[in-house]
C-alpha cells in the first residue's frame, strides 16, 4: 500500500483514537466555513471490500470569512488515492494528510478539486459512513459520517446540491439509491451496471445516502393538497416484503398531517425508505431516502407489539417531519441540534396525540421524561439542550437533546397558543427557507410573529438541570382569598454553579372538597375566567392571588405537565387519593397516582408504616370508573420504575428499591385479586388494531403482570394459557415477560416455543433475548453470559447489543446492581469489546456505570473500580468522554 497514505484507517486506529481524545469543541468558537461549495459530484465503483469513491466538488471562498488560502477539509477512516486540482495531479508536497483530514495550503478563489478514495464498506463495524448490512451498501452521515467517504468540509453549514453516479455487480444490486431523482441509469460490459441520482435542493453533508443491494420494494403514490403526485417505495429484503402495509400507511398519515396542521408539503416527487438491521439509532431522515432501524418498520400483528406499531408511526412521522425542520431549514452547527430534534420530536409527538389518545401519549411522553431525562440532568454527563462543548458529538443524542428539547418547543406552543405558535413556525419558514440556523433564530421567529417579548425562554438553552417549582398554599377563609406562593431553584450541573430563573407556565385548577372545579379569579380581575388557566412564573419567588374561593381548596397544579420541572407540593396522601379520583385533567389524575405510589414505596424504604390499603383502594375506584378509558387507567396502575424511585432517593440501594416496590405490587395484587382476574377476563377477547383494543389489551395485560407477582399455580396457569392462546405479539410477548420473572416449568416451556416458532425473525428473537436480560431470577447473569454465545445474538448488531446487554445494564437495576459487582464487570467487559467495533453503541452501554456518586458505599465503589478500569484501557473518543466525565 506504499505510495497511498492511510489517515487513520483500519490499519492504524490507536492514531485516530490518540488524536481525538480530550479534545474539546466549542460554541464560542464557531467561525463561518471558510469556503462554500457550489456542488458536489460523487461517483462511487461498489465493491465490498475496496470502494473507490471519486468526488468532484466546486469550492468558493466565502466572502463573509476570513481571509487565507489554506483548504482544510474533514476526512479519516479511508486511503487516499489522488487529489486533483482544477485538472492537475497534485504531489504530495503540496498537501497534507493528518488524522483528522486533509489540508491543502494555497488555493486560489475557485477552483474544482477532485479527490480520489478507498474505503472499506465491508470492514466498517461503526455502522458509520458507508457499511454493509446483510449483503447490502448503506451509508449513515449523521453526525460525521460522510467524512470518512470522501474529504469535505463536513459541516451542516456548508450547503450543496448533490448528483451521485454508482457503479455495482448487477446481479447482487440490482437496485441504486440515492438523495433526490433518478436521472440515468444503464448496463456496462463486465455485469456491472450504473444509475445516477441528483437532488436539486442544497443539503450538508449529513444528509447524503447511499443504498445499494438487492432490495424489493413496495410502492404507493400520496396526492399532496396542491395536487402533486409523490411516489412512495419502501425497499427491504423481499422476505420482509408483506410486513411493510403499516409503515406505508403511516407515512401517508404523516404526510397529510404535516399538510393540515403546518401546512407543509412534500417537496421531490419520489419519497423513498429504506430498512436495514444493522442501525445505530432508530431512523435517519436523508433527503428523499429515510434508512430506517428495520425494527422501526416491520409490523403484523403476529410480529410487532401494539408499542410498535405506535412506535413505528411516530419514528415515520418523525423522519418525514425532517424534511422541513432539519432538511429545509437545517443547523448553523451541531450545538445546536436541538433546533430541529427538540422541535421534530414536538411535531411527533402532536401527530401521535392527534391520531390516538392525547392523554395517554402526553403520559408516556413525560413517563419517559421523568425516568431518563432528569436522570441524565442529575448524571455527570448533564447539559443544556444547546449544550456549550462536546468533545463527541454522537453522545449528545441524548433524552436532554430530544425529549427535553421537545419540552422547551411546547413551551411556545402552552405560551402563545396553538394559532401563536403556528404563526411562528410559518415566520421560521419563510425567513430560513434554504439556511442552517441556530436556536436563537427560532426563538426570533416565535417571537416576532407574536410580537411577544420571550427573551427569558433562552435560559431553557443555555442552562441544564430539572428546575424544582415548589408551591404553598394560603387560605384566608375570612376574605375567601387563596395565595400560591411559588419559588424555583435549579440544581448545580457541570456548566454552570448558579441558575437563572426560568420562564415556566405553571397550569392549573383548584378543587373544591365534593370535587368540582372552582372558577378562577386572580385578585384585580373583575370576574372568574374558566376552571383551568396558566399562570407566568418568571422570578425565583413569586405570589399570585385568588379571590372568591369559599372554601379551601385541593390545587391541581402543573396540569398536563406544563413545564420541564419536579413539582414540590405539601400534598397529604388523601390529596392524591382525591385528585386521582376528580381532577378534570387526566394527566393529574395519572400524576396523583404516581406521587401516591412514589409516597408509599418511599415510606417503606425508609422502614415506616405505609397506607397499601388507601392505594389500594385509589385503584380500585379507578378500575371501576366508567369515566375512564382503558389506557388510562393501566397508565395510572403502573407504578414509578425502580430508577425513578432510586432519583427520588438521596442515596439509592438499588437491591432494596427493587424489594420494596414488588412488596408493594404483591400487597396491590393480593388486595385486588378479584377485580383484576375479572377485569383480565373481561378484556380476553380484544382484538384488531384499533385504539380501543390497544387500550384494553394495555389494561389486561397490567392486570396480568399484577396476578404473577402472586406467583401462585393459578396465576401461572393463566399466563401459560394466555401464552399459548395469545393471537399477537402484543398478548405473547406479554405473557412471555412475566413468565420470566417466574420460577417455574411453564417459563422454560414458554421460552422454548417462543424461540422455536420465532428463530427465523431477527427482531422477534430481539424480544426474546430481552425478557431474559430483565427476568429478576436470581441467575439472570449466568442466562445473559450464555445467550451471549445463542445464535440470535451477534455483537455486531446494535439491536441484538441493547436487547440483550442493554436490557440487562439499563433496565434490570436488581440485577445489574448486584451487590458484588458483578454486573458491572460484566458490563464494563462487554463495553471494551464493543468499543472496538463500534464506539457509538458501546457509549450508549458504558452510561449504565456514570452515576456511581448517587449508589449506597458498597457499590459505589464497586462501580468507579470498573469505571477506572475502563479509563486505564484505551479507549474510543465516544466511550472516553463519558468515563473521564464520569470519573
Ligand atoms: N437524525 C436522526 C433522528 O431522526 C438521528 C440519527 C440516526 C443519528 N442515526 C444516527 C444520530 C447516527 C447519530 C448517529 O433522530
Ligand atoms: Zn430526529
Amino acid at each position: 500500500m506504499s505510495g497511498h497514505t492511510c489517515a487513520g484507517g483500519s490499519g492504524c486506529p490507536q492514531e485516530e483514537r490518540v488524536v481525538s481524545k480530550n479534545r474539546t469543541v466549542y460554541l464560542k468558537d464557531y467561525q463561518p466555513p471558510q469556503w462554500l461549495v457550489d456542488d458536489v459530484y460523487l461517483d462511487f465503483a461498489l465493491q465490498p471490500s475496496a470502494t473507490e469513491v471519486i468526488s468532484t466538488i466546486r469550492y468558493r471562498r466565502n466572502p463573509l470569512a476570513e481571509q487565507g488560502d489554506a483548504l482544510l477539509l474533514d476526512g479519516h477512516d479511508m486511503e487516499l488515492l489522488s487529489i486533483r486540482l482544477d485538472g492537475e495531479l497534485l504531489m504530495p508536497e503540496r498537501y497534507r494528510v493528518h488524522a483528522g483530514g486533509l489540508e491543502i495550503p494555497a488555493v486560489p478563489e475557485r477552483f474544482t478539486l477532485e479527490v480520489t478514495t478507498r474505503i472499506d464498506p465491508q470492514g466498517n463495524t461503526s455502522l458509520d459512513g458507508l457499511y454493509r448490512s446483510g449483503g447490502n451498501y448503506c451509508t449513515q452521515c449523521e453526525a460525521q459520517g460522510f467524512r470518512k467517504i470522501t474529504y469535505y468540509p463536513d459541516r451542516p453549514d456548508v450547503m450543496a446540491p448533490f448528483t451521485v453516479r454508482m457503479t455495482a455487480d448487477a446481479a447482487d444490486n440490482p437496485v441504486l439509491l440515492s438523495n433526490g431523482n433518478p436521472v440515468a441509469s444503464g448496463k456496462l460490459d463486465d455485469g456491472r451496471h450504473w444509475a445516477e441520482w441528483q437532488d436539486p435542493f442544497a443539503k450538508p453533508a449529513y444528509l447524503f445516502a447511499l443504498v445499494a443491494g438487492n432490495l424489493a420494494c413496495v410502492e404507493d403514490h400520496f396526492v399532496t393538497a396542491s395536487g402533486r403526485t409523490i411516489a412512495l417505495r419502501i425497499y427491504t429484503e423481499a422476505h420482509h416484503i408483506d410486513q411493510c402495509d403499516h409503515a406505508m400507511a403511516s407515512l401517508k398519515r404523516a404526510m397529510r398531517w404535516d399538510e393540515e396542521r403546518f401546512g407543509l408539503e412534500y417537496d421531490l416527487d419520489l419519497f423513498m425508505l429504506v430498512a436495514v438491521d444493522d442501525f445505530n439509532m432508530g431512523a435517519m431522515e436523508n433527503k428523499g431516502l429515510n434508512i430506517f432501524n428495520s425494527q422501526l418498520v416491520f409490523a403484523s400483528p403476529e410480529i410487532a407489539t401494539d408499542d410498535d406499531y405506535i412506535s413505528i408511526e411516530a419514528v415515520i412521522g418523525h423522519e418525514y417531519f425532517h424534511n422541513w425542520t432539519g432538511n429545509r431549514v437545517t443547523c448553523r452547527d451541531w450545538f445546536q441540534l436541538s433546533l430541529k430534534e427538540g422541535l421534530t420530536v414536538f411535531r411527533d409527538q402532536c401527530f401521535t396525540s392527534d391520531l390516538h389518545s392525547a392523554a395517554v401519549k402526553r403520559i408516556e411522553d413525560v413517563r419517559l421524561l421523568r425516568a431518563l431525562q432528569f436522570a441524565e440532568d442529575a448524571s455527570p454527563m448533564a447539559h443544556p439542550i444547546r449544550p456549550a462543548s462536546y468533545m463527541e458529538i454522537n453522545n449528545f443524542y441524548t433524552v436532554t437533546v430530544y425529549e427535553k428539547g421537545a419540552e422547551i418547543v411546547r413551551l411556545y406552543q402552552t405560551l402563545l397558543g396553538i394559532d401563536g405558535f403556528r404563526r411562528g413556525m410559518d415566520l421560521y419558514f419563510q425567513r430560513h427557507d434554504g439556511q442552517a440556523v441556530a436556536t436563537e433564530d427560532f426563538l426570533a421567529a416565535m417571537a416576532d410573529a407574536n410580537d411577544a417579548d420571550l427573551s427569558q425562554m433562552q435560559r431553557w438553552y443555555d442552562q441544564a438541570g430539572t428546575p424544582r417549582l415548589s408551591v404553598r398554599m394560603e387560605y384566608d377563609s375570612a376574605a375567601h382569598r387563596c395565595t400560591l406562593h411559588v419559588s424555583q431553584s435549579c440544581p448545580s450541573t457541570p456548566e454552570a454553579e448558579v441558575k437563572q430563573p426560568f420562564l415556566i407556565p405553571l397550569a392549573l385548577g383548584l378543587l373544591r372538597a365534593d370535587g368540582t372545579p372552582l372558577a378562577l379569579q386572580l385578585a384585580g380581575e373583575a370576574e372568574g375566567c374558566g376552571s383551568s388557566r396558566t399562570l407566568l412564573v418568571t422570578e425565583a419567588e413569586q405570589s399570585f392571588t385568588f379571590v372568591n374561593v369559599p372554601e379551601a381548596p385541593v390545587p391541581s397544579l402543573l396540569r398536563d405537565f406544563s413545564a420541564p420541572v419536579i413539582l414540590d407540593y405539601p400534598y397529604r396522601a388523601e390529596d392524591d387519593a382525591f385528585l386521582m379520583a376528580y381532577d378534570e385533567d387526566p394527566f393529574n389524575r395519572w400524576a396523583a397516582a404516581q406521587r401516591l405510589a412514589m409516597r408509599t414505596m418511599l415510606a417503606m424504604l425508609a422502614g415506616e408504616a405505609a397506607d397499601v390499603e388507601l392505594i389500594a383502594t385509589a385503584f380500585s375506584r379507578l378500575l371501576a370508573d366508567p369515566d375512564l378509558d382503558a389506557a388510562l387507567k393501566a397508565e395510572a396502575l403502573m407504578l414509578p420504575s425502580e430508577s425513578e424511585v432510586a432519583d427520588a432517593c438521596a442515596v439509592a440501594d438499588p437491591g432494596h428499591i427493587h424489594e420494596v416496590r414488588e412488596q408493594l405490587r404483591v400487597r396491590i395484587a393480593t388486595l385486588l385479586q378479584g377485580e383484576l382476574e375479572s377485569t383480565h377476563a373481561e378484556l380476553a377477547a380484544a382484538s384488531g388494531l384499533d385504539d380501543l383494543a390497544m387500550q384494553q389489551r394495555k389494561l389486561k395485560n397490567v392486570c396480568l403482570s399484577y396476578l404473577l407477582t402472586l406467583k401462585t399455580g393459578r396465576v401461572i396457569e393463566l399466563a401459560y394459557r394466555c401464552f399459548l392462546q395469545a393471537a399477537c405479539m402484543t398478548d405473547q410477548y406479554a405473557a412471555l415477560a412475566g413468565l420470566a420473572s417466574c420460577d417455574c416449568a411453564e417459563r422454560k416451556l414458554a421460552l422454548s416455543a417462543f424461540e422455536a416458532q420465532w428463530q427465523g425473525e431477527a427482531n422477534v428473537m430481539g424480544k426474546w433475548l430481552a425478557v431474559q436480560a430483565g427476568s429478576s431470577l436470581p441467575d439472570t447473569l449466568e442466562q445473559v453470559k450464555q445467550l451471549l454465545a445463542h445464535p440470535a445474538f451477534d455483537l455486531r448488531n446494535p439491536n441484538k447489543v441493547r436487547a440483550l446487554i442493554g436490557t440487562f445494564a439499563l433496565r434490570n437495576p436488581a440485577l445489574f446492581h448486584a451487590i458484588d459487582g458483578s454486573g458491572y464487570r460484566f458490563v464494563a467487559d462487554q463495553v471494551l469489546q464493543l468499543d472496538r467495533m463500534n464506539p457509538q453503541v458501546a457509549a450508549r452501554m458504558v452510561r449504565a456505570l456514570m452515576n456511581w456518586k448517587r449508589l449506597e458505599p458498597v457499590r459505589s465503589g464497586l462501580m468507579r473500580a470498573q469505571l477506572q478500569r475502563l479509563s486505564d484501557a484505551g479507549l474510543s473518543a465516544d466511550v472516553g468522554e463519558i468515563v473521564s466525565k464520569s470519573l
